[in-house]
């Protein structure tokens, strides 16, 4: 049987522990994910396309067939060109359901050979956001037990370095 590849496509801004738990579950079910950074043209990020890239990479290092990419356009256009079998993302609430199945239907339609696989998240996890991390860290909290260690990291460097501009 051929190769099964899924794609955890996601702004990840920054990538917290619950995406973490979606693509470890994920690459169980898949011979290889791609993890998949959106350019996100219309939205200013906390962290440049280059840097979420390379902090996914960062996170999912232990996991041998995971790799990470970063795409600007549609996303059945990049599931195509990799040959991807499905799209992998994570379901925390009603309000996700509502918009994930929305995409998974618009982009069913535009590419019928890939389907939309929505995994639950871990109880656990359920309540982080990206953008709930970004403001707690704006407003100086401790963000550590959301993102994993390398973001972590990064979100102190950003702090130090917005401390000393
Ligand atoms: O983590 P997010 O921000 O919810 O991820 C959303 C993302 C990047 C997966 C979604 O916005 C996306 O697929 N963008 C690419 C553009 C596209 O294909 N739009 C049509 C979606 S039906």
């Amino acid at each position: 049987m051929s190769e099964r590849t899924a794609i955890c496509p996601g702004t990840f801004d920054p990538l917290t522990r619950g995406h973490l738990d979606v693509v470890e579950r994920a690459a169980a079910l898949f011979d290889r994910i791609i993890v998949l950074c959106a350019a996100h043209s219309g939205k200013r990020t906390l962290f440049t396309l280059a840097e979420r890239v390379e902090l996914a990479r960062a996170a999912v290092a232990h996991l041998e067939n995971v790799d990470v990419d970063a795409f600007e356009g549609l996303l059945v256009d990049y599931v195509r060109d990799v040959g991807a079998h499905a799209i992998v993302k994570g379901l925390r609430s009603i309000d996700d359901f509502q918009h994930e199945q929305q995409m998974a239907m618009m982009n069913r339609r535009m590419l019928p050979a890939a389907d939309t696989v929505l995994l639950v998240t871990a109880p656990h996890l359920q309540y982080i956001s990206s953008s709930l991390v970004r403001e707690i860290w704006a407003l100086g909290g401790d963000v550590d037990g959301f993102v994993p260690a390398p973001v972590a990291e990064a979100l102190r460097h950003k702090r130090r370095q917005s401390q000393h501009s």
